[in-house]
Order: structure tokens, then sequence, then C-alpha cells
């Protein structure tokens, strides 16, 4: 196929997970590389004089030095809380009361919902990130405002019905019949139309009740291609709450388990405080796990293993958690998951952190065919980096003598002034 464009600077791609075999081995680089682009869609990679041969007539996009990579994918956000992020003072149950319910309560607006939708998109492809799994509220137009914002933009958005039946404000909590039948209209509506996935989307045991957790498992077994999102074993406290709750379950994945909530496709938010038995069925189960480092250390939740669930075989994403985590930027969440790596004593590689920040989120969320990666026939979703977004940036990434210690300054210290564009469906956003 001819390329309609040809996107020049440097490229980099992963041929395999930095986890499996070391960076250097997974990962492709070409210093002048270009990515050829048609219909919005990635037709080609490689050396940019290699591929203004094979495609003369492509209109040339040159980002000079800047870095090329897919574009990022947050595994787990909230886009309602939005406009509550950086709240102060509270953990995750007083969190919740204090911010983030009346703030989900203000959805039940849709001209709301829609302005808050289009804030949130537009802040994702200032931070370069070009996919998300967000949870809405219990409000269907929520779902719709979201739905339409990413249509609107040429965005692949997963995203779904946030159900509560017990344990939240009354104007937040529906019924297990509610939350069905709306979360069902919402998927025939929705999932599949253009690049929209839904994902059925209890938000918690807490506020599930067994009814509502059992139907939303039948709802997802009647369509199995939909993602499930929701939260497992936060904070401590939580665990307590749930193993309260539910004497009977073997633990907090168990009350999922149970109900038929476990499988792939099935994408467990934050899962710091798991047990053994949790760790072996989530990688048997081939679910996913969300790696939410900001928010992890804002809400005080604790300190997440990635490299020991990457080990354990568990599928692993990364996410900002917006609006508990404090950055809608993916290079702050790698600068984070870098930092807690080593308080779990694991410095996580740059390439690890993209390939996290990428296919790792786009394999949790079932959609690595067409987002995370520069592979042919992938939507054309990429950011483009510079790599001296700042004087402090600048001076470090001057000394750097490899590939990786040019990109490591900016995964540590850059956020939107990093992103020189953004790139949807082949369709380009500048700063
Ligand atoms: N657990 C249940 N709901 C939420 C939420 O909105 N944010 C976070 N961080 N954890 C949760
Ligand atoms: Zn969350």
């Amino acid at each position: 196929m001819q390329a309609e464009t040809l996107i020049l600077g440097q490229v980099l791609t992963f041929a395999e997970s930095p986890f499996d075999v070391p960076p250097d081995e997974a990962a492709r680089h070409d210093r002048a590389g270009a990515v050829a682009v048609g219909a919005g869609r990635i037709v080609a990679v490689g050396p940019a004089d290699r591929l203004r041969v094979a495609h003369p007539a492509a209109r040339v996009v040159d980002h000079g030095d800047a870095l090329i990579l897919p574009g990022f994918v947050d595994a787990h956000a909230h886009y309602p809380q939005t406009a509550i992020i950086a709240s102060w003072g509270k953990r995750l149950i007083d969190w919740l009361e204090t911010y983030t319910f009346p703030e989900e309560a203000r959805f039940a607006d849709p001209a709301y919902a829609r302005a808050q939708a289009e804030t949130y998109l537009d802040l994702l492809i200032a931070h370069g990130t070009t996919s998300v799994a967000s949870f809405c509220t219990i409000h269907p137009a929520s779902v719709e405002a979201l739905f339409e914002a990413a249509a609107a933009r040429g965005m692949g958005v997963t995203a779904g019905r946030t159900c509560m039946d017990r344990n939240a404000p009354a104007p937040l909590r529906d019924t297990a019949q509610a939350a069905h039948d709306e979360s069902a209209a919402l998927i025939g509506r929705w999932h599949g139309r253009g690049r929209a996935r839904y994902a059925i989307t209890p938000r918690f045991t807490p506020t599930s009740t067994p009814a509502q957790l059992e139907a939303l498992g039948a709802l997802w077994a009647a369509h199995p291609d939909c993602a499930m999102q929701t939260h497992l074993s936060e904070q401590r406290e939580e665990v307590r709450w749930v193993a309260r709750l539910h004497p009977e379950a073997r633990d907090y994945l168990d009350t999922y388990e149970a109900h038929g909530l476990l499988g792939p496709g099935a994408m467990f938010g934050h899962a710091i405080w798991l047990t053994e038995r949790e760790r072996a069925r989530l990688a048997e189960a081939g679910a996913s796990v969300v790696h939410c480092p900001t928010s992890n250390t804002f809400i005080g939740s604790g300190v997440f293993d990635c490299a020991r669930a990457v080990a354990g075989g568990i599928g692993v994403g990364l996410a900002t958690d917006t609006g508990g985590g404090s950055s809608f930027s993916m290079l702050r969440t790698m600068a984070a998951a870098y930092e807690i790596g080593q308080l779990s004593g694991a410095a996580l590689h740059p390439a690890q952190l993209l390939w996290l920040a990428t296919e790792g989120s786009a394999r949790a969320m079932r959609r690595a065919a067409e987002i995370g990666t520069l592979a042919p026939g992938s939507a054309a979703d990429l950011v483009v980096l510079d790599l001296a977004s700042t004087p402090a940036i600048a001076q470090r990434a001057a000394r750097a003598e490899t590939l990786w210690e040019s990109i490591f300054p900016t995964l540590m210290m850059g956020d939107d002034r990093a992103v020189a564009a953004t790139w949807i469906a082949g369709r380009m956003f500048g700063r």
C-alpha cells in the first residue's frame, strides 16, 4: 500500500518484550527513521531513506531529532475525576467519599459530562496519550460523552459505566438489574463502533453486591470480547473490608472469580496486597493487573512489585489512575514506576518502562493488534518526544553516551513539554 504520509524522526520499536530478552535485543532503533502512514494505519517502519524511495508521493513531516514511539496507552483512569485531581489529605475510602463521589454525582448532567470528556481527552493528547481504559460514572450519558469525544478525535478508547449498588451515596447507586441492562445497552450501541471498545466496569467489591457482580459476570459471559475493569487490593483497609463483607471468599480475587469476573481481558487496578494464591490465579487465568504508581504513592496505598508480577507471568499494564493518580502524564507515571521499582529492589530499564506504557498496557486491554506498537496494520497512534524539552533535561541528555541514556532523563523529568506532537489515526495534533 502506498503511504500518504511519512513521519520522520528517531524511531523506537520493540520486536520483543524487554522483560523477556535484554533491552538491546528487544528494541529496534533507527536514528534516521520513518513511519509510513496510510488510511490512519501504519504501513511500514524503517530507515527514512528507504521509505522515501518506496513512498515517493507521500507528504513528509519531519520531526528532526525527536523520538517517535507508539502513543502512550493509559490502562486505568477515571475521566470523571479530572477536576478533582490533586485533592489533599485522604486515603482511599475517605478520598472516595470526600472528593470522588460528589464529583461523580455531577455527571448526572450530560452537558457537564460532555465538557469534562472533552477537557480530559485534550489533556491526554497534550500528554502524548493516544488510548485509555477509563471508568465513567453510573450515568450512561457519561459513557456516551467519552465515546463521542473520542470519536471526534479519532481515538480508540475503552470505557464503561461504573456500577455500584451498595456503600455509595444514593444518587450514585443502581441495582444489579439496572447495572446489567444499562451496560448491555451501551455495549450494543458502542462496543466495536469505530474504535470504541466497552469495558464491563464494577467499581470494586465493596460497592457491588454479589447479585450485581453476578449480573455483570453473566453480561461478560455474553460479551466475552469486552474488557472487564475493576479494582483489587489497593489498600490494606480495603482488603480487610472485603474480608469482612465476604467471609465465605478465599481472598479478594475470589469475590470476582466467584461471579465470573476473572479471565483473559480482566484488568485489575492496583493489585498491591496480593496473596500467593491470588498471584497464581491471576497468571493462570490470563488476567492482567494495572500498575498505578503515582496513585499508589499519592493515596498512600503501597509499593507494587512490578518485576515480581511480570516474573510471575501476570500481564501488567501501566496507568495514571487519574484522579487518584497525581498526573495525566505517562512520562510522570514511568518516573514513578521507576522510583517504586527502586523501593522494591528492581531498577526498571527505560526500555521496560516504555514497553509497559505502550505495548504492556495494550496487551492488558487485549488491544495490542491495534495500539501500543508500531507494527504495520496498527493504528497510526504515535507520540513524538523532544528529548531536550527543558534546560534541565537538555543538559543531562547532552552527556548521554547511549540511546537509553538519551531517553531516561525525559522519562524521569519530562512532562507535556516533552510532547512535540501526538498522532492519532494518522492525524497530527501539534503543540
Ligand atoms: N477503588 C474504588 N474506586 C476507586 C477510584 O475511583 N480510585 C481509586 N484509586 N481506587 C478506587
Ligand atoms: Zn481506579
